[in-house]
């Protein structure tokens, strides 16, 4: 149901901005080349999806002692979202601030997932290189996250071609016959380049896989990045999710590379007619006034719980909820009891988690009154309930 619903959902943010949508795969079209190669040609490093094979998958050891106490530390997390992974920071309305770092730590969260829009900053064309003024600004963010304590879970987020999905505005195509060598390609260079980097640093190698990522080209393109981020990060603890938008219904299809040092997550937005009231990206548009929490919305927002937590336990990683929340067109009251219901019920069966978003339209702050909204911030962090 969660998926059906979410695979609805209208390329987000083109929708939202009313802004022109350009069609992914156009350019492919004029070059129609194959993932086996690129327009320059199999000499140029990182040209060829075959440079990285997949670590084999399907027969995953269990999780090691590092993947364990890196998800641990995890606990109570929230995501910096609508920042670094708008088309160019600050499309969205919100920026990475030091303030902001500040008031993440200080308010007691423990860890932060930090979604990045790699796929538009780098090059069309093999060595697909980033921009290196991105990367020293994503660098300075880490660093300032790490430097206050906080876990950090770095991700890619939104290369929408990946998935098959239309650009969203600000956004240039690439060709369709290199999105997936590309995708491995930006992993190696992130890896790369955060190779020095402590325990305190997971990567996540892609939020919510869905669309032309079904379960099959999934699990052969995460183990390929895998294979690249294993080149220089021999350890490092990397995160993977389901399809279907990491909706735990997709677990049984995934299969984890063979690796200890993994930690799997998925998303929980049931109920999705709840908490995506009145969103602007899902198509039609959700009714709004719908309150929360009901038994049956309970047993919706935990069903996929109870979905994780045995399989996590069969396959033997731990698991986290990347993301939950509800947006602020929902009732407050209804956004307050749906967090404590998600906290209490993740932790009972000993998720940690990250809560959607910081700063913006599910934001737990205010960013223009620089404060947090009281409330919101007391469902996920303030004293359990009486
Ligand atoms: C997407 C956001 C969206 C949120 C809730 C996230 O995974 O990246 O754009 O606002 O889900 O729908």
């Amino acid at each position: 149901m969660s998926f059906r619903v979410r695979s609805q959902r209208a390329p987000a943010r083109a929708v939202a901005l009313g802004a022109a949508v350009v069609a992914a795969g156009t350019l492919a079209a004029i070059v129609g080349c194959t993932d086996s190669g690129s327009p320059a040609g199999p000499s140029t490093p990182g040209a060829s999806i075959h440079e990285y094979p997949p670590v084999p998958f399907g027969s995953p050891p269990g999780a090691s002692a590092l993947a364990r106490s890196a998800a641990a530390a995890l606990g109570r997390g929230v995501n910096l979202g609508n920042m670094l992974e708008a088309p160019t920071e600050g499309a969205w309305g919100v920026t990475v601030t030091p303030d902001i770092i500040d008031q993440v730590a200080a308010a007691g969260f423990q860890s932060v997932r930090l979604p990045v829009r790699w796929s538009n900053h780098a090059e069309a064309n093999a060595p697909f290189t980033i921009d290196p003024a991105f990367l020293a600004r994503v660098d300075t963010v880490v660093d300032a996250l790490l430097g206050r304590g906080l876990t950090v879970v770095l991700n890619m987020h939104h290369y929408r071609q990946l998935d098959g999905d239309a650009l969203d505005y600000g956004e240039v195509a690439v060709p369709t016959g290199v999105v997936d060598v590309r995708f491995v390609r930006l992993w190696e260079q992130v890896a790369t380049h955060f190779r020095a980097h402590g325990t305190g640093l997971l990567f996540e190698l892609y939020n919510e896989p869905h669309g032309r990522l079904d379960s099959t080209a999934w699990n052969v393109l995460a183990a390929r990045a895998l294979g690249a981020v294993r080149r220089t990060n021999p350890t490092r603890v990397v995160v993977i999710g389901p399809t279907s938008w990491n909706w735990a219904g997709a677990l049984s299809a995934l299969k984890l590379p063979n690796d200890a040092h993994l930690v799997a997550t998925i998303h929980n937005y049931a109920p999705f007619a709840f908490t995506h009231q009145g969103a602007e990206w899902v198509s039609p548009r959700l009714p709004t006034g719908v309150t929360c929490c009901d038994p049956a919305q309970v047993a919706e927002m935990t069903g996929p719980l109870k979905v994780a937590r045995p399989w996590a336990d069969a396959v033997g990683y731990p698991i986290f909820v990347g993301e939950f929340g509800a947006y602020s067109t929902a009732p407050t009251a209804s956004r307050v009891a749906f967090n404590r219901h998600m906290r209490d019920s993740m932790e009972v069966l000993g998720m940690p988690w990250h809560y959607w978003e910081f700063a913006a339209g599910f934001g737990v702050y205010d960013p223009v009154a620089r404060t947090f909204r009281a409330e919101l911030l007391a469902s996920l962090l303030g004293p359990p309930a009486p």
